[in-house]
């Protein structure tokens, strides 16, 4: 396996040696198979240019999620074996809830099948309308758990957050000047909770500095405002803090996890992500009130408290994953992995939110295609060509996902941003893997001006990205 990652201005781990490698040997391998351009381009046209309407044995590189896609250790598999199935009280949960209390720092623990289950549960015992949620962005799951109890959602990122190009170390920290104002607008007695997610997934990976947790947390405890973070990629962020905050460098990951959430009074997690699980969440916090509730709900929808709508072994492999993700030399593989893919391409010219985020690359779309006005879908375009040229698989996060169409007119109304999402599965592929992505998307890029737009031909009247059929514009 040829694995040299450039260093890529990472500075000063694992030194003498400049060169990184995955710090793992593969024990157990899955093939891939290639396309011809022929075969894509007929498994294009009978999906209907919508990537998510491909069978992924068709997929070379799969970089549509980073969620539940992770490779697992010979760790976690032998963790697996030992899963104990029993329907309650099964030893497996108390490893589980070992690990969490020992990371988290939460006394009251939770299994649940996934992030968004997590959140259901929580915002159905928090929340109630009229009620607002502040973030520094909601990813869309956790917006949707909150306006289904008749709540708002609301998202307070800093400005340096929305500009694609503007570098900043901490880009998903939350505006606490705007958090003071919502607060004084619409009163304490309204805000059940205030959310912080890290890495702030929406907003491209972003991480959030621990002068920015703590500031948010200071605000919300003198307001007796519960916060609980998003933790999904808590490790990533832990990592980001590291490496960018002062007085950070000689800390561990673990011990600058659990400094963070020791600011916080609860947290969400999709295990799917630094949970290295490919299912799997838990909701924790310290309220014993809160936990009674919660635990009430997650009887009547999830199961019994002890397995939370999962098998004994999925909490085995959770358990031993949290730990996993924390490894410094993971996470430097890790982040200069995602670092060394949009630095190849933006050298190159490809426009990308910068710097890049943990789990994901973004590129630019309407930037990169400013003759594909966006009505015409040049981020869809854009996944397309990337799947016609190299079968790799990306997902566009633009006017496909985000745009709105009116029910009565069928007007549409684009996004804000036309992106395409290039998200890195944990442990799963090489260098060699990402050399091939970046060799297709300079292709892609060289000629780009003969890429056309796509029209809807098909298209639901919710989560309409997820079954829509589109056509080529001539
Ligand atoms: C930040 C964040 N929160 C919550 C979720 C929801 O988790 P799940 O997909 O496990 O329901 C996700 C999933 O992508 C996420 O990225």
């Amino acid at each position: 396996m040829a694995a040299i990652w450039s260093r890529g201005g990472l500075q000063g781990i694992l030194e003498p040696m400049k060169t990184i490698i995955e710090p793992f040997r593969i024990k157990s391998v899955e093939p891939i198979h290639l396309t011809t351009r022929e075969e894509r381009e007929s498994k294009l046209r009978e999906a209907a240019y919508n990537v998510f309407l491909l069978r992924s044995e068709d997929v070379l590189i799969d970089l549509l999620t980073d969620s539940g896609t992770s490779a697992m250790s010979s760790n976690q598999w032998a963790a697996i074996m030992r899963g104990d199935e029993s329907y309650a009280g099964s030893p497996s949960f108390y490893r589980f809830e070992t690990a969490i209390q020992d990371i988290f720092g939460f006394k009251y623990v939770f299994p649940t099948h996934q992030g968004r289950a997590a959140e259901r549960i929580l915002f159905s015992v928090r929340c109630k309308p009229g009620d607002v949620v502040p973030s520094n962005t909601h990813f869309d799951t956790t917006r949707a758990n909150i306006e289904h109890t008749g709540a708002r959602a609301v998202d307070l990122l800093i400005p340096e957050g929305r500009e694609p190009q503007t570098i900043h170390p901490f880009k998903g920290n939350m505006d606490v000047t705007a958090l003071e104002r919502l607060i004084a607008d619409v009163g304490r007695d309204r805000i059940p909770l205030c959310m912080l997610t890290v890495t702030n997934n929406s907003g491209g990976g972003q991480p959030v500095s621990m002068a920015n947790v703590r500031a948010v947390s200071t605000i919300c405890r003198r307001h007796g405002i519960p916060l609980y973070i998003d933790a999904a990629r808590y490790a990533e962020n832990a990592y980001f803090i590291k490496l960018r905050e002062p007085g950070y460098a000689s800390r561990s990951p673990i011990e600058i996890a659990r400094e963070m959430f020791s600011l916080a009074d609860g947290a969400t997690m999709s295990a799917k992500k630094d949970g290295m699980a490919n299912i799997g969440g838990f909701i924790a916090s310290n309220d014993k009130e809160v936990a009674q509730q919660e635990r009430n709900l997650l009887i009547l929808t999830e199961g019994f408290p002890t397995y939370g709508g999962l098998a004994g072994r999925d909490l085995e492999a959770i358990a031993v994953g949290l730990y996993e993700a924390l490894a410094e030399d993971y996470l430097l593989y890790r982040i200069t992995s995602t670092t060394y893919l949009g630095r190849h391409i933006s050298e190159h010219g490809v426009p990308i939110v910068q710097p890049p985020g943990g789990h994901a690359i973004y590129i630019d779309a309407a930037a990169m295609l400013p003759h594909i006005p966006p009505l015409a879908l040049p981020g869809q375009a854009l996944v397309v060509e990337l799947y016609r040229e190299a079968g790799i698989r990306a997902v566009e996060i633009g006017t496909v996902m985000f745009g709105r169409r009116d029910p009565v007119s069928g007007a549409e109304t684009p996004a804000s941003m036309e992106l395409v999402r290039l998200a890195i599965p944990r442990r799963v592929y090489t260098q060699s893997h990402v050399d091939y992505v970046v060799e297709a998307i300079l292709n892609v890029h060289a000629r780009r001006h003969e890429i056309r737009g796509y029209r809807f031909s098909e298209q639901a009247p919710a989560l309409r990205h997820f079954t829509a059929r589109f056509e080529a514009l001539e």
